[in-house]
């Protein structure tokens, strides 16, 4: 074997086990692994996780935090309008270089898969283009997937339906979407079915901003299911954010969800940015505007946490991080009991594998080598402490390592250095 990786702890609760590694994928997944390693790594009581994955982010826009200015009501309106004061500025080179360092972050951070809304409106395609190169340049690190993101609106916005059709012709992988913001209820629903139809007829992806809004009536995402049943594409679109989900009648989601599973969407929920994007306009109480993720969760859809934003028109703050987006997603659905928050942690990990369709994503025999070595005994704990990411492998190469965070108060019998995640009577 290339690589050993002795004692660690899986996502799934099983403890003590070795990862055996050869030619970059996972050869064997057992304990005490009769096996010699050209190298070793002892990671006793260690989480040994596949990689993060973001599911839902704008690499186009990141680290772009006030260019040209701050968005100082932090709407989502003024947003937009900022962006589009920023866009007609923007160069390939610069998107670039801001996508590299926010991949650089990610590497650091253990995520290596990222789904990229790529902006389409602007009749240069430069943000497409940038993003493209990008997703060559980092293809050895990790998995760059870019939609085709009408911002301005599919229908609303002139030129976006050549443009999208361009972005799709140069590489984009996925149909996106954003039916809330089209001019009326019929021009959503009416650009939903366009988008799906250009999605069925190039055999591609779908994933549509969908609903972000607290109008309990913007129901873009019943349109979506149909016509995902109607077009024969269950299993392949995803509807991002579903905020109005959260403002909705509970009848209308009650027939509404079992209608979504049907057509087997998958969600992407986006809780740092919901819980700050949403409710705007009410006074008190503020919506959370976070769409419904334990019911979604518990009628058997895939959903998963998305970053969305890192520090630009729409969102200040941000790293990266994704245990903060899982951190924020369990107290925004109140998700603490230990099956939800454990489920908090797939929402960042398997969950956002499974929207992506990445293969060979997983911790078995056969799998890619892409490993998460974390200061964190278990995926609650790695969530609690945002956990440094001791290791982070990629085909069965070490592309980060960040050593352990440790403390000490010096004081006379007790142990020098104690490893931070430890409490009391923990061994
Ligand atoms: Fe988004």
């Amino acid at each position: 074997m290339d690589l050993i990786l002795r004692g660690g702890n899986l996502p799934d609760g099983r403890t003590g086990v070795d990862i055996g590694i050869t030619d970059g994928r996972i050869a064997a997944v057992e304990p005490k692994l009769a096996a010699k390693g050209r190298r070793e790594i002892d990671v006793t009581g260690r989480l040994v996780s596949p990689p993060f994955v973001d599911a839902h982010f704008h690499m186009d826009a990141t680290l772009s935090y006030g260019l040209p200015r701050i968005n100082q009501s932090g709407t989502l309106l003024e947003g937009i309008a900022v962006w589009g004061e920023l866009k007609p500025h923007l160069t390939v080179e610069e998107i670039a270089e801001r996508a590299l360092t926010y991949c650089d972050w990610a590497v650091a951070h253990g995520l290596l898969a990222i789904r990229s809304h790529v902006d389409i409106c602007d009749d240069r395609l430069i943000a497409v283009e940038a993003l493209l190169a990008v997703r060559e340049q980092v293809k050895e690190h990790f998995d760059l997937q870019l939609v085709a993101f009408p911002q301005d609106g599919y229908l609303r916005a002139p030129n976006a339906v050549d443009n999208l059709a361009r972005a799709l012709d140069m590489g984009v992988d996925i149909v996106g979407g954003i039916p809330h913001f089209e001019r009326t209820m019929a021009d959503g629903a009416a650009s939903v079915r366009a988008l799906c139809e250009i999605a069925a007829a190039r055999a591609l992806r779908v994933d549509m901003h969908c609903d972000e809004t607290d109008d309990p009536l913007s129901r873009h995402v019943e349109t979506l299911a149909a016509e995902t049943r109607r077009l024969g594409l269950q299993g392949r679109v995803t509807g991002s954010h579903l905020t109005s989900m959260h403002s909705m009648d509970n009848n209308y989601v009650s027939k509404l969800i079992p209608l979504m599973a049907e057509a087997e969407l998958s969600v992407v929920a986006n809780p740092l940015i919901n819980i700050t994007l949403q409710g705007r306009h009410d006074t008190y109480p503020k919506r959370r505007g976070m769409t419904r993720v334990p019911e979604l969760m518990a009628a058997g859809l895939t959903v998963a946490f998305g970053q969305d934003c890192c520090m630009d028109p729409w969102y200040p703050l941000g790293s990266a991080e994704m245990l903060e987006v899982a951190h924020m997603g369990l107290h925004v659905a109140m998700m603490t009991g230990s099956d939800a928050m454990r489920a908090c942690f797939d929402a960042v990990t398997v969950n956002g594998a499974k929207v992506m369709g990445l293969e060979g994503y997983g911790i078995a025999p056969g799998c890619n080598a892409d490993l998460v070595v974390l200061q964190a005994g278990n995926p609650v704990e790695a969530i609690r402490l945002r956990a440094t990411k001791l290791y982070v492998l990629r085909r069965g190469r070490i592309i980060a390592k960040t050593p352990p965070v440790s403390a000490s108060l010096d004081v006379p019998g007790r142990p020098k250095a104690v490893d931070f995640r430890r409490v009391p009577g923990d061994v």
